[in-house]
């Protein structure tokens, strides 16, 4: 089978596929550092309500193309729209207003050491200077508890928390402009199985409740099976499958073969339904 483009509509897909309007359109991406091509015409397309996962190997340059479509890094050629627009090409003030659209959780935690846990969530309101500072910390509260954690937690500080505290802190702040969508840098990166599990079931609910896009990157098989709706597969600079996991999985590509054909991946694939059964349970929902 031949990699599906990246905006296919998948046969077979399921009945409560989500409505097909892209929320993120990536087109004829490429992005060098000097001589060192990273993307080389890089096509993929978000859809509104999905979980779109973006898998590759290590330095293949997943972090990079999420950093340009939110405008932190230039294409070197190629277009980004980003609910409709490009953020290489936005005035400051525009791409402000549209950096509010989506919340941003970084591969590194990036929690500021020296700011509590309540003032950490509150910065990125505190920043668009909009609010008088009681509601700031009312409604930076009430991402906390959204997050699963308490008021008890909220004057800690970074160092005082655990690993998957440091996840829901870093999750609450990405969530403190209420954006629309919402972009995971292998958010379970680092968490106990137990404590991944619980990030995994709280991305599901908060995706239910919120109505959120999500686009995430992982190497981590069981979130990536227990999340995702379709699967992009970066190799070779290119995106060489974007589908769901069923349909992904028959490419040909030695990257694919080896991620997910392995023992290891065979197991977390038994959790995707198969036709005519229900999905197996979410982690934590058992
Ligand atoms: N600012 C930069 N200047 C030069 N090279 C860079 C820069 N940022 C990233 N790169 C290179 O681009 C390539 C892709 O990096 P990227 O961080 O996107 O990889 P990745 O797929 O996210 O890897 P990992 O899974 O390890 O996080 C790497 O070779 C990296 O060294
Ligand atoms: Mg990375």
């Amino acid at each position: 089978m031949s990699a599906a483009p990246a905006n296919a509509n998948p046969p077979g897909a399921p009945q409560h596929a989500p409505q097909r309007t892209p929320v993120i359109e990536v087109r004829d991406l490429v992005k060098r550092f000097g001589k060192a091509v990273v993307h080389d015409h890089v096509n993929l397309d978000v859809y509104r309500g999905e979980v779109l996962s973006i898998v590759g190997g290590s330095g293949s340059g997943k972090t990079v193309l999420l950093r340009q479509i939110v405008g932190l890094e230039r294409p070197t050629s190629g277009t980004i729209k980003v609910f409709g627009e490009d953020p290489a090409r936005l005035r400051p003030a525009q791409l402000q207003a549209l950096r509010s659209r989506w919340g941003l959780q970084f591969q590194r935690g990036a929690l500021f050491s020296a700011l509590s846990v309540i003032d950490n969530i509150a910065l990125p309101l505190r920043e668009l200077r909009a609010l008088p500072d009681n509601l700031i910390c009312q409604a930076a509260l009430l991402k906390l508890q959204l997050v699963g954690l308490s008021a008890r937690d909220a004057d800690k500080m970074p160092s005082d928390l655990s690993g998957g505290m440091i996840k829901r802190v870093a999750l609450a702040r990405a969530l403190s402009l209420e954006p629309e969508l919402l972009f995971l840098d292998e958010p379970t990166a680092g968490l106990d199985p137990m404590a991944s599990d619980d990030y995994v079931a709280l991305i599901r609910e908060l995706r239910r409740e919120l109505g959120l896009t999500v686009v995430m990157i992982t190497h981590d098989l069981d979130t990536l099976v227990a999340l995702s709706d379709r699967v992009a597969v970066l190799a070779d600079h290119k995106v060489i499958a974007a589908a769901p996991i069923p349909q992904v999985v028959k490419v040909d590509h030695p990257f694919i073969r080896e991620y997910f054909l392995g023992e290891r991946a065979q197991r977390a694939l038994q959790a995707l339904p198969r036709p005519g059964q229900p999905a197996a349970p979410p982690p934590g929902e058992a």
